[in-house]
């Protein structure tokens, strides 16, 4: 009896001491690893194709949570502006387009980046590759955007090697210009960084590193030993291509090396999440979704996402169908931070729980974009969305797109069912449907009345003409 009640004893501390040790570690802030891919199409990812081979992003896809109806942007700059402030484009003034032009301003000073909110929350924040959200002045740069440190460019797209743009070479250490890589292969360049970040980095601290991988926008450039495997593909592009993405999964292998070897690892998120469709006129391809890069159609703006690592080992190998938005990232991110966004006027919401298939995703809708370039129809009192102005909404099963883009087919747009038909093959008839067109413009009215107006596209300054300030 005696030795039954001692194991009872023992059984109910080792309980207690256990419980305690989860709540320790649950009360201690994640790392977090954040990869962005430029350009990656939906059908170029092992776990979706046979023909392309990525054997490290297939292993940390399946031992995490695939996200199989995520959304991202179809072009740069408004998913980097969404990812980094929570927010939809019609409330940054990022509504049309990319930054095309270095003097042009960018992401809003007044809008807090999740670097800032999570340095204020105790983090150390690195940013490692492509920023692409405003470079006019340095208050638009990464360090001083909440990133403690920067390596990367600040432009769109640049050369692989050279680090020359059209802006002219483009390639930073924080606030300075830096020359040290220059005729390295990118993919190399910010691996290595963000190897140093992780073995550098002390695990009393909760680490944000944000690594915007140039991997796999053009140009077509990749050490041709990447593209042997790939000599059966016939396209040219496709097979350098190809070679590109096998670079990255190279990288990305040996930064989960060195991630795993590291003390941060069991208590860290490692998030992977394409930055738009891929460009199918420079190899990429999105099948079985419509159109790519640049797109409203599925191909556009559904994107590759998984998350990874020990905090999701409870959901492990799950395949998620949860309705998730990059502009879900903020809050979701600032929730296992355990830091504060009271003060903030997100769009996206927190899914931590619809990741963790616990529960169904709060989102039932996403505002794919309202752009007013070119459109007066702003100044509309109606309080039916104009169709003529180009607008992608998604609401429950359905999306509409709307535009002057589909003027020419003497409509002004068109109706899916993206539960029934993802690939947006049957285009349902408007009238027989009246209703959820209905109901749709009307919540298109409704976000067009909180949009706020588009920033100028104009030049304001010539190119890093900041770096002569100091
Ligand atoms: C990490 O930080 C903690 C707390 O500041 C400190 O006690 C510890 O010595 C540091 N570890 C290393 C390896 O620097
Ligand atoms: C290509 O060559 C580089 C440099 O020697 C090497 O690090 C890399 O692993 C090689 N990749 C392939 C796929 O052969
Ligand atoms: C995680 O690793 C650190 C450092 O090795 C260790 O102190 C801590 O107890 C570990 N936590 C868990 C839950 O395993």
């Amino acid at each position: 009896m005696m030795e039954r009640a001692m194991l009872w004893i023992y059984a109910l501390l080792f309980l207690a001491m256990s419980f305690t040790a989860a709540l320790a570690e649950s009360n201690s802030p994640p790392h977090i690893i954040f990869i962005l891919a430029d350009d990656y199409g939906f059908n170029d990812i092992g776990y979706h194709t046979k023909k392309i081979f990525t054997p490290n992003l297939d292993q940390m896809a399946s031992d995490g949570v695939k996200l199989e109806n995520y959304y991202v942007q179809p072009i740069c700059t408004p998913t980097r502006s969404q990812l980094l402030s929570g927010r939809y484009q019609i409330h940054t003034g990022l509504q049309h387009g990319i930054l095309t032009n270095c003097g042009q301003k960018g992401l809003p000073l007044d809008h807090p980046t999740i670097a800032d909110k999570l340095k204020e929350s105790g983090y150390r924040t690195h940013m490692v590759g492509k920023w692409h959200i405003g470079q006019s002045s340095i208050e638009y740069t990464p360090t001083r955007r909440g990133f403690d440190t920067f390596l990367g460019y600040l432009g769109g797209y640049e050369d692989y090697y050279s680090r020359k743009s059209s802006n002219g070479y483009d390639f930073f250490l924080n606030e300075q210009m830096y020359r040290e890589t220059e005729g390295r292969y990118s993919v190399d360049v910010f691996t290595e960084r963000a190897q140093a970040i992780i073995e550098e980095h002390n695990s009393t601290t909760p680490l944000f590193l944000y690594l915007a991988y140039q991997s796999v926008h053009g140009p077509l450039q990749v050490p041709s030993n990447y593209t042997i495997p790939y000599e059966s593909i016939k396209n040219k592009k496709r097979q350098t291509y190809a070679g590109m993405v096998a670079a990255m999964d190279e990288g990305i292998g040996k930064l989960m090396d060195t991630l795993k070897a590291s003390s941060l690892w069991n208590n860290t998120l490692v998030i992977f999440s394409t930055d738009n469709g891929g460009a199918t006129n420079v190899g990429a391809s999105n099948f079985p979704l419509r159109a790519g890069k640049g797109s409203y159609y599925e191909g556009g703006i559904r994107g590759i996402g998984f998350v990874t690592g020990p905090l999701v080992s409870a959901a492990a190998g799950q395949v998620n169908h949860e309705l998730i938005h990059v502009s879900d990232w903020f809050p979701t991110l600032m929730y296992l931070a355990g830091g504060s966004i009271d003060n903030e006027e997100l769009d996206g919401y927190n899914v931590w729980e619809a990741i963790l298939g616990r529960q169904k995703s709060p989102r039932y809708e996403i505002l794919h974009n309202i752009d007013p370039f070119n459109s007066n129809f702003l100044e509309s009192e109606s309080k039916i969305f104009d169709t003529t102005a180009p607008a992608a909404l998604r609401l429950g099963d359905f999306k509409i797109l709307t535009g002057q883009r589909l003027k020419a087919r003497q409509k002004t747009y068109q109706l899916f069912n993206i539960a029934n038909d993802p690939h947006e093959t049957h285009e349902l008839d408007g009238q027989e449907y009246s209703d959820v067109v209905h109901r749709m413009l009307l919540r298109l009215s409704y976000w067009n009345s909180t949009a706020v107006p588009m920033l100028s596209r104009e030049k304001i300054a010539s190119c890093f003409s900041w770096l002569k300030q100091g």
